[in-house]
């Protein structure tokens, strides 16, 4: 009985039941920081698991709270072109097929804010689905954060010096001590050698002068 239930919901959720069946998308990243006078693109895109027909799709601009028609336009299935009307200038259309994204050109400071990318498709009754993109817009300022990279870099990189320095002396003072220990070894071979030679000789001189003793 309990596995029937199980199995049940299993089904049902695999099918068209439990999914969410239109999904509009501004990427990974839902943002990006422009300089002004440069040419922006809004990404967006959309996917559905059952399927589209006549998707409305619309993209506004949030001025102070009041939203700002940017485009509209209606696809009528997955593989026909979408029919597209644009309300803004230096606004172009640049999606096909499930993407809807719009390029924005020579940007002003007053185009930063927040784009939202609508979406309606009317085989799921009165639900609809969106995604905020935020446009940055900043002057060409941009120096003072490559300054500031360069000096995380050079910092970065300072480190990274400063501890190969570190093990190269470190390296470097090893190889001198174990030299200085092999000197001492070396020296202390020698002397005991030495030594030896001395307690042979002193031996033979001892033997020579016991020998004559013992004579
Ligand atoms: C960007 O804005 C700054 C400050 O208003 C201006 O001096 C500069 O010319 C602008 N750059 C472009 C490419 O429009
Ligand atoms: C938006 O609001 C700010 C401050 O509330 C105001 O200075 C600015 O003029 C407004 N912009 C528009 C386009 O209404
Ligand atoms: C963007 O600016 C350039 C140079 O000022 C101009 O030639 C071009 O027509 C502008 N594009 C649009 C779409 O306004
Ligand atoms: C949508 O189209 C634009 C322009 O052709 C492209 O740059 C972007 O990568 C596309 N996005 C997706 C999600 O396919
Ligand atoms: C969906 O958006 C339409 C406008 O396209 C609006 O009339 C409707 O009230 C919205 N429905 C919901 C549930 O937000």
């Amino acid at each position: 009985m309990l596995k029937h239930i199980l199995v049940f919901f299993l089904f049902s959720c695999g099918g068209a039941w439990c999914c969410d069946a239109l999904e509009m998308s501004v990427g990974k990243i839902p943002f990006v920081e422009a300089v002004n006078g440069s040419t922006v693109l809004l990404p967006c895109s959309y996917t559905s698991c059952i399927g589209i027909k006549n998707l409305y799709f619309n993209w506004q601009f949030n001025d102070n709270g009041t939203m700002q028609k940017v485009c509209e336009g209606v696809i009528p299935s997955e593989t026909a072109e979408p029919h597209v009307s644009i309300n803004r200038e230096r606004v172009e259309f640049v999606g096909k097929a499930n993407n809807v994204s719009i390029l924005l050109w020579n940007i002003t400071f007053e185009d930063g804010g927040k784009y939202t990318c609508f979406g309606h498709n009317p085989k799921e009754k009165g639900k609809n689905h969106s995604a905020i993109f935020t446009l940055y817009v900043v002057d060409e300022l941009k120096v003072v954060d490559n300054t500031l990279t360069i000096i995380i870099a050079s910092a970065v990189g300072g480190a990274i010096g400063l501890l190969m320095a570190f093990m190269l002396l470190k390296n470097f003072t090893l190889y001198v001590i174990s030299k200085i220990e092999e000197k001492n070894k070396e020296c202390l071979v020698s002397s005991s050698g030495i030594d030896n030679t001395e307690n042979v000789l002193s031996g033979t001189k001892g033997d020579s002068k016991a020998t004559p003793k013992k004579a």
